[in-house]
């Protein structure tokens, strides 16, 4: 088994002409925490959208788990065990918490819909599943809550519950942060470092506190490309990278 969960060669992705993604080259090793930075506009959901099937790349070439996946769907990637939470909300409001994660940890099985729906709430393991992952995600005491009247915080804790729950080799988180309050990021912050060790999460993320403290590597990246790459001490050390970010202020 390769020690690398996931290797990119020389993705580009175009958008009629304009290079969002520009001949972009990294690995991301087991059970690590690699964060992707850089300005608005770098290129990083456009990274993202390759990896999980989202957008087909105009040209390079895409590992996972010591497979090809370039070209395949999505649902093949997340049956292969690639998991996305999504910087929208992907939430069934009228459902409760409970419900939500149940929903999405049979979600992977994928046997069709009428399967889907006929055992829906109705299978053990499923069950178990979604009941560790809401323990673990503080949130049983709101389990019988609607996810659409939690607050902000806790719904973006759930969307990642939900990407739990589909037991996943590779989390790929978008700004799992955004838009949530300061009371409730110390939490998210520590499940990610959590999951890191257990999976692999490619993490977004434009709070560099939380980018600094639990990366393992980061990719810096810029106008499409990659600026440089290292641990966080050498990224934070790093001139080009400040500049990076300067010029966008600018
Ligand atoms: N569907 C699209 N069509 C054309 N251009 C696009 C499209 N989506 C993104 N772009 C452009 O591609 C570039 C990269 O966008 P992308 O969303 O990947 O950046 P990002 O690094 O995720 O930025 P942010 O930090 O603001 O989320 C930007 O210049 C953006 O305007
Ligand atoms: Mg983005």
């Amino acid at each position: 088994m390769s020690a690398f969960i996931l290797k990119v060669e020389k993705l580009c992705l175009s958008y009629s002409g304009f290079m969002a993604v520009d001949n972009v080259t990294f690995q991301v090793a087991r059970n690590t925490i690699h964060s992707i930075i850089g300005p608005n506009g770098a290129g990083k959901t456009s990274l993202f959208h390759c990896l999980t099937g989202a957008r087909r790349p105009t040209s390079g070439y895409v590992e996972f788990d010591g497979r090809e996946i370039t070209r395949e769907p999505t649902h093949k990637r997340v049956s292969a065990g690639m998991a996305r939470s999504f910087q929208i909300t992907s939430l069934f409001q009228n459902l409760t918490v409970r419900e939500n994660l149940r929903l999405a940890s049979q979600g992977r099985d994928g046997d069709g819909a009428l399967t889907f729906w006929r055992s829906a709430f109705a299978r053990r393991e499923h069950i178990e599943v979604a009941d560790a992952v809401m323990e673990r995600l503080g949130l049983t005491k709101r389990a019988d809550a609607a996810a659409g009247g939690l607050p902000h915080g806790q719904q973006r804790i759930l969307e990642l519950g939900m990407a739990l729950c589909g037991r996943p080799r590779l989390l790929l988180l978008d700004e799992p942060t955004a838009g949530m309050g300061v009371e409730d990021i110390p939490l998210m912050t520590r499940l990610i470092a959590e999951l890191g060790k257990e999976y692999s999460v490619m993490l977004i993320e434009h709070n560099m506190g939380i980018v600094m403290s639990i990366s393992d590597v980061i990719t810096v990246m810029s106008q499409g490309g990659i600026l440089v790459e290292g641990k966080p001490e050498v990224i934070r050390a790093d001139a080009r990278v400040r500049e990076a970010y300067l010029g966008d202020a600018a």
